[in-house]
């Protein structure tokens, strides 16, 4: 493992497998200078400890001085501080607070301290999916279910609302401590999500993303990304936590992408003899090389996971838990109808303009009426006279 902290150290998006001698390898962990615990930052945040760093910025624990609340304070990397990386730190910025969903990780604030651009998050007690693999070496399905339901959901929420995530992995799926009962999953760094009316966010050439998780179109062009190639990361994500492996025997970053680009790819049978080979045709449907091939939804996608692992499917979809009174209010609750949206079942949005009869809504109605009533009677009479 090589920490970014070192000078010159290969981002994310450059990193390639030749970088790592353990394509395995847990993402990088420690955090540049000059935070540490004890930091006053933008006379908002005392720095607690460090979370995490990647390709874009630090993470660290921080207490948010306004409100004596923990945050995970999110700040760009100096050497990310151009024009690109503060454009798309600010996109990630947007992407959350348009994306209200428990599913997805909040935002709590974003600014500039001394032109440091910072990213103040919902602190996230517990560990990344990624984490989880690694520790436990593999999960069973009747584990994965309940994940996977609540990773399809928040995706599904997003590209209903015309966004894509484009780096998806198991490090970006964070598994929360405290079940809420609303949603197992948050998921986290929307640094290279796209939003369908955003522009262009890539330098001519660059890789975006972490090629073991990239579809075949977004290696050829960034720009080719869609929800599909979300799905086709999911189901790299559902074969890694099944089997603890890569679909990819490559030793070396050409090797890996010639062997996405060409669909070579391990069954899961190879690796996991004991689970039904329906469970293969999933994996396969879900990275098929051309995206029409595969789902068209996260939702499809889970609904014939769970169909092919013969595992009770976790009923969030259908029966979803009510938000607790005055919590999760959608930003968009316009957002365009999918198989995940509340006309299918999913989360539902409170204070809509169609909601049920309530005894406030009643009463308007029995004066509208008695209204109607009078001016009735005073029309009445006057024609009358
Ligand atoms: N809200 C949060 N709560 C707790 N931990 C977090 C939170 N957000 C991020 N982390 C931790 O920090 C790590 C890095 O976060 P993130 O992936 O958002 O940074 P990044 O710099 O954008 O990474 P990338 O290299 O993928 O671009 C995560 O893997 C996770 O361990
Ligand atoms: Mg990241």
């Amino acid at each position: 493992m090589r920490p970014v902290s070192e000078p010159d150290a290969p981002s994310d998006e450059q990193r390639t497998l030749d970088d790592d001698d353990d394509p395995w390898a847990p993402e990088p962990t420690e955090v540049v200078d000059p935070f540490s615990p004890g930091f006053f930052f933008g006379d908002r945040f005392r720095i607690d400890a460090p979370l995490g760093t990647g390709a874009m910025g630090a993470v660290y624990r921080a207490t948010d001085l306004r409100t004596q609340q923990p945050v995970a304070l999110k700040v760009l990397l100096q050497n990310k501080q151009d024009g690109e990386g503060r454009q798309r730190f600010a996109r990630e910025a947007q992407i959350l607070s348009d994306l209200d969903h428990p599913g997805v990780v909040g935002i709590r604030g974003f600014g500039h301290a001394k032109s440091v651009p910072w990213l103040a998050m919902e602190l996230v007690e517990g560990e990344t999916l990624g984490q989880r693999i690694r520790r436990a070496g593999k999960l069973e399905p009747s584990v994965l279910t309940p994940i996977l339901r609540d990773l399809c959901s928040a995706l599904g929420v997003a590209h209903a609302a015309g966004i894509t995530h484009r780096d998806l992995k198991p490090d970006h799926v964070m598994l929360p401590k405290t079940d809420t009962d609303r949603s197992l999953v948050k998921l986290i760094d929307f640094g290279l999500s796209r939003a369908s009316t955003s522009g262009k966010l890539t330098r001519t050439g660059t890789v975006l993303g972490t090629p073991r998780y990239m579809a075949p179109e977004q290696i050829s062009s960034a720009a080719n990304a869609s929800a599909r190639s979300d799905v086709y990361a999911l189901g790299v994500i559902v074969f890694e936590a099944l089997t603890g492996d890569s679909p990819f025997a490559a030793s070396d970053q050409g090797q890996l992408l010639g062997a996405i680009l060409q669909g070579r790819t391990d069954s899961l049978q190879k690796h996991r003899p004991d689970l039904p080979h329906e469970l293969d045709d999933v994996i396969q449907c879900a990275m098929a090389t051309r995206p029409e091939d595969r789902y068209g939804t996260p939702r499809e996608l889970y609904d014939a996971f769970v169909a092919a692992s013969g595992t009770q499917g976790a009923p969030r979809f259908s029966t979803p838990a009510p938000p607790p009174p005055g919590s999760f209010t959608p930003a968009r609750p316009q957002a365009a109808p999918s198989a995940m949206t509340p006309s299918a079942g999913a989360f539902t949005p409170t204070g809509l303009a169609n909601g049920p009869a309530t005894p406030g809504r009643v009463l308007v109605f029995a004066l509208l009426g008695v209204g109607v009533l009078l001016l009735g009677a005073v029309v009445g009479y006057l024609l009358s006279r």
